[in-house]
């Protein structure tokens, strides 16, 4: 056979195929297509039988083309049966409609952050409004202001840190009751959420960063009784309805009389457990009428005004409403904890 002879074949043979191929009206009839021509024993396998009976010097021409042609029609009735299939779905391409689809991955506000919010509300609900301070104070602000003398225990640079100008990090959220009289005349409602440091050891129950909530609340006639009452309010949103709180006598220097805040334990409902020690009760914080010392810093008058005030952890409180015993766990960043919330 003449090379002559093999073009004109493949030259009719892809004439036929094409042909062929745009008249099929099936996938079955394609698929007979495929095996005629480009099968083990189609027709374009039976005509490559004859390259060795071509000049040495011709077989790689014709073995090119050859090839060229099996991939054309190759990709033709690729093409083919894809039409074949949409049309087969009402002109539709056949995406599978019933794949479930992917959900992205929502984030979740962190626990301390829940409770910030929650706080925040609960005292916005109360006509409290919101306060900042910042995070560097003055010892003035921090300390003396709220009669805290310069020999007083909680000024002892262990629990404190101190920059180099003089100024410190707050030890806690107090000093913002200063700012806020410093600023404005009274009626003074305000609650302050805020980052607080101490040098404190890390333990279970420490850590050097914390959060803590402030209330002040100062206007002719405030007295005990308007704290107990919105105490108790915030206390029943936090935990329940069912919660109550009782008043230890304590001392804070900024209050007098001050007192700690105790409320049911909410793991046994007060009947004893290992969370409260068996005493049915868990500290919470601190609160009081605002000492007048602490009117005289901010040129308010005692004999006017009085004035509540109280505060305490966040993560406190986010410990005992979700139950977790190591305050490490809300800066670890361990997803599998904060998944949980
Ligand atoms: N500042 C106190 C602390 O960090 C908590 C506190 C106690 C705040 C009594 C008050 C208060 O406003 O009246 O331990």
């Amino acid at each position: 056979m003449t090379v002559e002879v093999l073009q004109n074949e493949l030259a009719r043979l892809e004439r036929e195929a094409t042909g062929a191929i745009t008249q099929a009206q099936d996938a079955a009839v394609v698929q007979t297509l495929r095996n005629q021509w480009l099968g083990r024993k189609g027709r374009l396998a039976s005509l490559l039988k004859a390259l060795p009976e071509l000049p040495p010097e011709e077989r790689p021409t014709f073995g090119k083309r050859a090839n060229y042609l099996k991939e054309t029609l190759s990709s033709l009735l690729d093409t083919k049966l894809k039409e074949l299939s949409t049309q087969a779905a009402g002109g539709v391409s056949p995406i599978d409609l019933t794949l479930p689809g992917r959900s992205p991955w929502l984030g979740r506000k962190h626990p301390v952050t829940l409770v910030m919010d929650q706080t925040r509300d609960i005292f916005l609900g109360m006509s409290f409004s919101t306060a900042l301070g910042p995070e560097i104070e003055t010892e003035f602000n921090n300390f003396e202001a709220l009669n805290t003398p310069a020999d007083h225990p909680a000024r002892d640079e262990q629990d404190t840190f101190y920059l180099e100008d003089g100024r410190l990090l707050r030890t806690h959220t107090s000093p913002v009751q200063i700012r806020t009289m410093l600023a404005q005349r009274p009626p003074v409602r305000i609650i302050c959420i805020g980052r607080c440091y101490r040098r404190d050891a890390v333990d279970a129950s420490h850590f050097p960063i914390f959060h803590q909530v402030e209330g002040l609340y100062v206007d002719e006639g405030v007295n005990f009784r308007d704290l107990i009452g919105t105490l108790e309010l915030y206390f029943r949103r936090m935990f329940g309805a069912e919660t109550r709180i009782r008043l230890m006598p304590h001392f804070f220097p900024f209050t007098e009389p001050s007192a700690e805040v105790h409320v049911t334990c909410v793991i046994c409902r007060g009947r004893g457990c290992r969370t409260c020690k068996e005493t049915g009760w868990l500290e919470i914080g601190g609160c009081g009428m605002v000492d007048p010392e602490v009117f005289k810093a901010v040129r308010y008058n005692s004999e006017r005004y009085t004035g509540f005030a109280f505060g305490w952890g966040i993560e406190r409180i986010a410990m005992i409403k979700y139950g977790i015993e190591d305050i490490r766990l809300f800066y670890e960043n361990d997803l599998r904890f904060l998944e949980q919330f």
